[in-house]
């Protein structure tokens, strides 16, 4: 196993899963974890991220002296990025200092040592910087692996201590070698032995699932029948078996026979025990009665949510008195973008999946925390989930209620799911469904003039969003063939009653977002 260790970089997790992806387990813990654990887990190697700070700053993050004895005690390979390159040598007796040049993106590098880490690199290569401070000195023992124009040490080695440093980062898929260093740190370093797979993990989060809630208690899920919260489903039922109960909320903002597919698959094909399906429609469209604005509107659906979700878990526990957790689908970019929206100051659309009633003493587990949406995808695939929910694009907590301009009530929603429904029939016919990673339908509440055979209509508007993304951070608009879109457009407008044209939208995120509102 490699460990990396958070010092607060922005790449962190892009290390452990190109780690991973390299057939090694890794697992990120923070800078300053009890050094017990690291020692628990015993690992071939230890990565220090990058970090935001300077090692100088008065409390920047450092490591105990404990810590260095521990990885020069049990020979323990250390690589540090950015940050941590700065920090081993700041640390080990060397010298680092701001530099007025600083170095951002796409940067040549000049490799003086084609060995160890840079092992089967060409002279030169590209790499990615982001960075402001330089190492100026090195301690004894240590030689310059590789340069650019102005940085002069640019990836170091102590091979007597296992000790290694880069200050570009190779793990962001613009050092396109990156891997390479990544596989020469893992294999030919820390002697890692590339052994992982998601079998271990998945068999390795049971048991963890399994010590935590131990032999009696019972967990709570909010089952939304995505994707994230169906694989969290399933590993906690393998692991508590019907001591898990999923709560699925019909909020009436569900796509077309959503909720009966739901319950099919869950109560008929994987024999979920105690799966409640709560119908909540009339009281979530009473709410949302007359609501314009978007967030007052996923206001109000988190609100509510929360509230049928508590009623119903309050009935259950009377049932039921050892539920104590509550568990949820939470991957690793939800947490990313909740954060980034909470902490800054321009707050661009409120995700209510994170948030939980304060009075609510249920204790958390997130067992696909850290993962990216493929892995979970892949974890899903060998846990038996059917093929539909595994490659099933993500869809909103809110729901269609984004997926309308302004006021929503049945009517528009009824329209909108039969537009909906034949988009994506018509994506999965031409086979290009699972290559995007968003497609749907929005209603335009606007009415334009069409003609119909003889008659003169005047209806809505439905406009098409079919996006590109790996993470839904950044995505591009589908360049999907025409034929195709004037297909699904005609079958839209002539078997959807109350649309009369269909749009096609052009909009990149940034600096749209994928959803409307
Ligand atoms: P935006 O519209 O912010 O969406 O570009 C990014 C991704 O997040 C999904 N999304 C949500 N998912 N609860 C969710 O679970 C929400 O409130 C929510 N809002 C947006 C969206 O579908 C896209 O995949």
């Amino acid at each position: 196993m490699i460990i990396v260790l958070d010092f607060g970089g922005q790449y962190c997790h892009l290390i452990a899963r190109r780690i991973r992806e390299l057939g090694v387990y890794s697992e990120i813990l923070p800078y300053d974890i009890d050094l017990n654990k690291i020692k628990e887990i015993n690992p071939n190697g230890i990565i220090l991220s990058g970090g935001p700070g300077s090692v100088y700053d008065k409390g920047s993050p450092q490591l105990s002296k404990e810590f260095y004895d521990y990885v020069r005690g049990n020979k323990i390979a250390v690589l540090g990025i950015c940050y941590g390159l700065h920090l081993l040598i700041h640390q080990l007796g060397g010298k680092i200092e701001p530099h007025v040049q600083k170095e951002y993106g796409r940067t040549e590098i000049n490799i003086i040592k084609p060995e160890g880490l840079l092992d089967s690199l060409k002279k030169r290569e590209i790499v990615w910087m982001s960075h402001g401070d330089q190492v100026k000195e090195m301690p004894d023992g240590f030689q310059i692996l590789a340069k650019t124009d102005t940085c002069p040490i640019a990836a170091y080695q102590n091979k007597k201590l296992k000790i290694y440093g880069v200050q570009f980062h190779p793990e962001v898929i613009h050092t396109p070698n990156g891997n390479i260093i990544l596989n020469n740190f893992i294999s030919k370093i820390a002697n890692a032995k590339k052994e992982w797979k998601l079998e271990d993990w998945i068999q390795k989060t049971i048991k963890e699932v399994q010590q935590e809630i131990g032999p009696n208690k019972r967990a709570i899920l909010g089952l939304s029948g995505g994707v994230d919260s169906s694989v969290t489903a399933l590993l906690i039922q393998k692991a508590i078996g019907d001591r898990l109960h999923c709560i699925f909320v019909n909020n009436g903002l569900l796509r077309k026979n959503e909720e009966i597919e739901v319950q099919k698959t869950f109560k008929e094909n994987l024999k979920f025990k105690n799966f409640h399906y709560v119908d909540a429609e009339d009281l979530f469209l009473d709410k949302l009665k007359e609501v314009e604005d978007p967030e007052e509107k996923r206001r109000i659906i988190g609100h509510t949510f929360i509230e049928v979700f508590e009623n119903k878990t309050i009935q259950l526990e009377k049932a039921y008195p050892n539920i104590k957790y509550l568990a949820q689908g939470t991957i690793y970019p939800d947490r990313v973008e909740t954060s980034a929206t909470s902490n800054a100051s321009a707050k661009i659309k409120s995700h209510h999946n994170l948030t939980l009633p304060d009075d609510m003493t249920l204790e958390i587990i997130e067992p696909l925390r850290d993962l990216y949406k493929d892995e979970v995808r892949k974890i899903g695939i060998k846990l038996g989930l059917p093929k539909e929910i595994i490659h099933r694009h993500p869809f909103p907590g809110p729901g269609l209620a984004v997926r309308i301009i302004g006021v929503i009530d049945k009517e528009k929603l009824d329209i909108l799911r039969e537009a909906d429904e034949i988009l994506i029939d018509g994506l999965k016919k031409a086979g290009i469904y699972e290559s995007l990673w968003q497609a749907f339908c929005v209603f335009l509440p606007l009415k334009t003039v069409g003609i119909m055979g003889d008659y003169r209509t005047y209806e809505y508007i439905c406009a098409i969003r079919a996006v590109e993304s790996l993470d839904a951070m950044t995505a591009n608009f589908a360049k999907l063939d025409l034929d195709l879109l004037e297909k699904i457009g005609t079958r839209i407008i002539n078997e959807v009653k109350g649309i009369n044209r269909v749009v096609y939208d052009i909009t990149n995120k940034p600096p749209g977002t994928i959803e409307y509102e």
